[in-house]
């Protein structure tokens, strides 16, 4: 995806529910990502915000947690002027095409999907439609941008292999009207895991408050996290995910956070307090800076971003919904 000034930068698509406060994992996973891609590809950044309604929600909470996420997006670094940046319920055309969307998945191939299975068998309450149905939609957020390439992680790996299959279904069937996505794991993106059971990634859905660094912790806490993580009894620092998950764990984020190699930093310590000091004072220094832009971002600014960003966005996506339109034989 590195381009010269004379090729044409590719069209790259991403979206993130407003849902959940942000963490450690999510910034150094995903979104610092976003950050660095906005400046190499044509980007568009989108708050899914209808997708965060397949799990019932309360009145107020979406458009919230919409807000907040918008700052944070744009503490972290995103500049609505090198990307694309909305809310998807902004731009209608991705109700409208993830419509057409359900009608060319079949049941059975959204049957199949892993997350739906997990999420609807997790769930002990009401299971909307839309949970089930959820993929067409994510198919339509991408398909409406001419999009060539999806950069999220492995967990979505069969939701865009869903997205590359309607839209060359519905080309066969209607004739070229789509282009193809492609699915792209960051390989920069660090795998950052709970800092209390590093055997498991650190997450949104899993409740493991002390595991958890979130961007909004403070310095205090964010100590506090960092040393009480959970290491081992050897004593010995290495970098060996196996059999030494914490400490292993405890390495990559301070790569991560300092741009170096997990592994060549073991090399530093032979003890886990100063590995654990280190990790805090490196961390702190990578969310304070957020934090102070966060705390300069007025929710006025925010709003006045996401709608110029949607005119932006609806201006790609309407003709490419008029085109779908036309192609499946609705009378335009
Ligand atoms: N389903 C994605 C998630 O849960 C979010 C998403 C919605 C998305 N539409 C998208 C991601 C389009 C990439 C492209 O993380």
């Amino acid at each position: 995806m590195s381009t010269t000034p004379t090729d044409k930068r590719a069209r790259v698509f991403s979206g993130i529910q407003p849902s959940g406060a942000v963490h450690l994992g999510n910034y150094l996973g995903a979104l610092r990502n976003w950050v660095a891609l906005q400046h190499e590809a044509d980007a568009v950044y989108c708050i899914v915000d209808l997708h965060a309604l397949t799990l019932p929600k309360e009145p107020g909470e979406v458009a919230q947690g919409t807000l907040d996420i918008a700052r944070l997006l744009l503490a972290i670094g995103l500049d609505p002027r090198a990307c694309v940046f909305f809310v998807q319920s902004h731009v209608h055309e991705h109700a409208e095409l993830g419509w057409l969307m359900q009608t060319i998945a079949s049941y059975g191939e959204l049957s199949r999907m892993t997350q739906f299975k997990d999420k609807s068998g997790r769930s002990t309450g009401f299971i909307s439609a839309s949970l089930f149905t959820y993929p067409a939609l994510q198919a339509a957020d991408i398909l409406l941008y001419d999009t060539e390439v999806v950069p999220v992680g492995d967990d979505q790996r069969q939701h865009i292999e869903l997205a590359r299959d309607v839209a060359l279904r519905f080309n066969a069937r209607y004739g070229e009207t789509f282009v193809v996505p492609e699915h792209h794991i960051p390989a920069a993106g660090a795998r950052v895991m709970d800092l209390q059971s590093p055997e498991n990634k650190m997450s949104k859905s899993i409740d493991s408050p002390q595991g958890t660094v979130n961007l909004l912790d403070t310095p205090k806490e964010i100590e506090k996290k960092v040393k009480r993580a959970v290491t081992d009894n050897d004593g010995e620092v290495r970098f060996d995910p196996t059999s030494k998950p914490g400490v292993s764990n405890l390495l990559s984020i301070l790569a991560a956070a300092t741009d170096g190699d997990p592994a060549k930093l073991a090399d530093q310590y032979h003890q886990y307090g100063p590995l654990k000091a280190d990790v805090a004072a490196a961390l702190i220094a990578l969310i304070e800076p957020i934090q102070a832009r966060l705390a300069d971002l007025d929710d006025a600014t925010v709003r006045a971003e996401l709608r110029l960003g949607a005119q932006r966005a609806q201006a790609i996506a309407a003709p490419v919904m008029d085109r779908a339109k036309q192609a499946c034989g609705l009378l335009v």
